[in-house]
């Protein structure tokens, strides 16, 4: 069984550098030294090469990262030069990113370049809504098959998948249900299975984020069986973020 990993969206948090190392080392003052939880703190891209020097058990990941390596691309930052600053993850594909125009091809591209330049993608799917018809798993199948277009299985063994249903998101809405989650990730490992064979499209692990906090996280892994979760709000709390890190070690 693979390691259950727990990464945290810091979005655009906190506002200032100071701010943000005393989060993170905050945070990193909390986690068990022992490695039974793979743990990632994603924080705005400026704050990345300071902040992976605070803790050998946190690692850090960016929260996009462009498919250009160079060249005349104002204000984009590569995923080659995030690699080159110490992130081993990125999230790409974020609903949040895809509100402001990125589409599946953008975040294909992308998820191809992360593969290349060896990071851990975290590719994140949801629907806005769901539907009595269940048009929503169409709506799956399309954004995952769209987003993994062209990508051979030998290159998916890091990749991730992160379900984040867009109602589940945010200041006001409510998480799914860990059984809403379960039928969904089954969902997405047939796509998977179909798609890079049973073995190497088994070995994708598949995470859960919207609104998952202490409180739901175990009944997320024992009845979801996620492999992790993709937090926002709660990574910005460093005691939820470790109580997370902890039911996640002991489950
Ligand atoms: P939330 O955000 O945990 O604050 O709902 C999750 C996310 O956007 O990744």
């Amino acid at each position: 069984m693979s390691k259950k990993i727990v990464i945290g969206n810091w979005k655009m948090n906190p506002l200032t550098l100071k701010e943000a190392e005393k989060l993170f080392a905050g945070t990193a003052g909390l986690i068990a030294g022992d490695k039974k939880v793979e743990v990632v703190v994603c924080p705005p891209f400026l704050y990345l090469e300071k902040l992976r020097k605070i803790s050998k058990r946190i690692s850090v990941g960016a929260q996009n990262g462009f498919f250009e390596d160079t060249g005349a691309f104002t204000g984009e930052v590569s995923l080659e030069m995030l690699y080159d600053i110490g992130a081993r993850y990125v999230i790409l594909g974020h609903s949040e990113r895809r509100a402001m125009g990125e589409t599946d091809m953008d975040v294909n591209k992308k998820v191809k370049s992360a593969i290349k330049a060896s990071f851990t993608p975290v590719l994140c799917i949801g629907e806005s809504a769901r539907d009595e018809n269940h048009e929503y798993l169409n709506f799956i199948r399309k954004e995952l098959e769209a987003c993994l277009a062209g990508i051979s299985r030998n290159s998916v063994s890091k990749l991730i998948i992160a379900y984040e249903p867009i109602w589940a998101i945010g200041e006001g809405a409510h998480s799914a249900t860990p059984e809403e989650f379960l039928e969904m990730s089954i969902f997405i490992k047939k796509i998977l299975s179909d798609k890079f064979g049973v073995e190497a499209g088994g070995k994708i692990r598949i995470i859960y984020g919207g609104s998952a906090d202490e409180k739901n996280a175990g009944e997320f892994l024992k009845i979801g069986k996620a492999d992790g979760f993709l937090l926002g709000r709660a990574s910005l709390n460093p005691k939820k973020f470790n109580k997370i890190i902890q039911i996640a070690g002991e489950i």
